[in-house]
């Protein structure tokens, strides 16, 4: 799949050169950017359904981009209900759709 990321903005300019790091996103690796968080990295790999509603199973993303609405989280190391639009990737990072309310997988 091609990248959904903007490398050459018209007003701020190239994008600089940033650390890859690989998460690992339903068990497949992903490579992201060291500061992306993990909603960007899932967009710009064309992701677009992070989890599952409890009731009607209805996928869901990213809506505010900004914390507040809880339609990004996922399960991420093993936490359920993680805001992926507002937590950074880190390198080893295990993140998972989640369904429904999520359950923890806490070693
Ligand atoms: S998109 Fe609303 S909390 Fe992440």
């Amino acid at each position: 799949m091609t990248s959904r990321r903007i490398d050459d903005h018209p007003i701020l300019g190239a994008s600089p050169n940033c650390r890859e790091v690989t998460i690992t996103v339903d068990g497949s690796p992903l490579l992201a950017r060291d500061g992306d968080t993990i909603a960007s990295a899932l967009i710009a790999a064309g992701w677009t359904a992070f989890r599952h509603t409890e009731k009607r199973h209805e996928p869901r993303g990213v809506f505010c981009a900004i914390g507040k609405c809880t339609d990004c989280v996922m399960t991420v190391n093993g936490v359920p209900n993680v805001r992926t639009c507002i937590a950074l990737v880190e390198d080893g990072m295990r993140v998972e759709t989640q369904e429904g309310l999520g359950t923890w997988r806490v070693p």
